[in-house]
């Protein structure tokens, strides 16, 4: 076989086989592939598209291109929820533990932030002491001693992803449903959980702008983890403004732990639910999402969630005092209020330029390489729907120095608007999408 032929296959709108796909991504792993011709041929892939039969190829080679983690002599249910990327989302904080607490065995790889979107692993070393960089042996024992972990990956999982990933991200070629699909679910697959629930995010803070969009994505997905052999199901959940009020790794972590001692902002407690509840259905541990939200609202009320939350923390080296009382993380120099300059009805929180603030004032990165500062971010005082008197806090910025409060303070200024009229909050879950 070459590299062009199949480029030039796909360029004129044809389909390739599984033998094609597997032999381009095992010969892109081993070099033989040039960084040009997969280029090539993903553009002509964002061009022309796949069919299901063939994304489904592409995410099973990506997926079986380095190690596949086996869960199963010691969590053969074992779960996994991944966000399809937001900002403010911090539910993996909340999730992990309320459904370790019920029981699910929770095994779950994290990213790290970038650009506009926050990360896990960020969030979690903001505690002091807290490890993300776990062995695959630390891995599994968490996962035995406890029912959960979440950690950065341990293996070298589904490396032609990250390859490829890489490449798209500098040819524009990120964009394509089938190529976004197979990039995310090779991971998840690679990852060894047998149920799975995605948050496919959608609007201004998410890489899907509309719900056409993000259905296709969600339904292709599900497809994919379906004849792969899992149990999956996606939520569609809006992000027109940022999930919750807290956007930034320590200000995030309070935020997780309030929700799981119930009093949380009610949009992330509610998506915390209806993610689990998922998970809890596709596990087989309840029959309906009704009776699983029930037994979870009981898991977060009795205080079951906390302390799991309390033991997750202890097992992966965090400073447990910390999160018992938040008080004692860190916080930033100056804080200061961003004030409304009329009374009225919020109408708009630009999710995205939110998140590029949070990440200006440190709390996000540019570079991959670069580092984030824990204590940095925005806390809104008020969502879309809430009214606001004149010269009360629309947001709380939290900086390193006067000059980047002063700057945020600026650019937030037209991220926030008012409206005279009563304005109705959106609504979170904009579809669930099954088998
Ligand atoms: N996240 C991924 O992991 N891959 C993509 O292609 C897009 C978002």
């Amino acid at each position: 076989m070459r590299a062009v032929d199949l480029i030039i296959k796909k360029r004129d709108g044809g389909t390739l086989s599984s033998d094609e796909i597997s032999w381009l991504i095992r010969g892109y792993t081993a070099g033989e592939v040039a960084d040009y011709q997969m280029a090539a041929w993903a553009m002509a892939v964002v061009l022309r598209g796949m069919d299901d039969r063939e994304t489904t190829d592409l995410t099973l080679a990506m997926a079986a291109s380095g190690d596949q983690f086996d869960l199963g002599d010691i969590a053969p249910n074992a779960v996994d929820k991944h966000s399809t990327g937001g900002v403010g989302d911090k539910t993996s904080l909340v999730l992990g533990p309320l459904l370790a607490s019920v029981g699910l065995q929770v095994a779950k790889m994290s990213g790290r932030g970038l650009g506009f979107t926050g990360g896990t692993l960020d969030k979690l070393e903001a505690i002091p002491g807290m490890r993300v960089d776990l062995s695959q042996a630390e891995f599994r024992r968490a996962v035995q001693e406890i029912g959960m972990v979440i950690a950065g990956q341990t293996a070298d999982l589904a490396p032609a992803d990250k390859q490829l990933y890489a490449l798209r991200d500098v040819t524009g070629t990120v964009e394509s449903i089938p190529l976004i699909a197979a990039s995310i679910m090779s991971k998840k697959l690679a990852a060894g959980a047998h149920s799975i629930v995605l948050d496919v995010k959608v609007g201004g803070g998410a890489f899907m702008k509309t719900l056409e969009q993000a259905r296709e994505l969600a339904q292709t997905m599900v497809r994919i983890g379906t004849l792969a052999g899992r149990n999956v199901s996606a939520l569609l959940s809006t992000m027109e403004q940022p999930l919750g009020l807290a956007v930034g790794n320590i200000l995030e972590v309070r935020e997780a732990i309030a929700t799981l001692h119930g009093n949380g902002p009610s949009d992330l407690h509610d998506l915390c639910l209806d993610l689990g509840a998922q998970l809890l259905v596709l596990a087989g541990k309840d029959r309906s999402a009704r009776t699983a939200r029930t037994r979870l609202e009981g898991a977060l009320m009795s205080g079951q969630a906390w302390r799991k939350f309390r033991q997750f923390i202890i097992q992966q080296g965090g400073d447990v005092a910390t999160v018992d009382d938040p008080s004692r993380l860190p916080v930033a120099p100056v804080v200061i209020a961003l004030p409304a300059p009329s009374g009225g009805f919020i109408d708009r929180i630009d999710a995205l330029e939110i998140g590029l603030v949070a990440a200006e004032l440190g709390a996000g990165r540019s570079r991959k390489e670069d580092t984030v500062d824990p204590t940095v971010g925005l806390v809104l005082a008020a969502k879309i729907g809430d009214y606001v008197e004149a010269g009360e806090p629309l947001i709380h910025i939290h900086a390193a120095n006067q000059a980047a409060a002063t700057a945020a303070a600026e650019r937030l200024a037209s991220a926030i608007g008012l409206s005279a009229t009563h304005v109705a909050a959106p609504p979170l879950v904009l579809d669930v999408v099954t088998k």
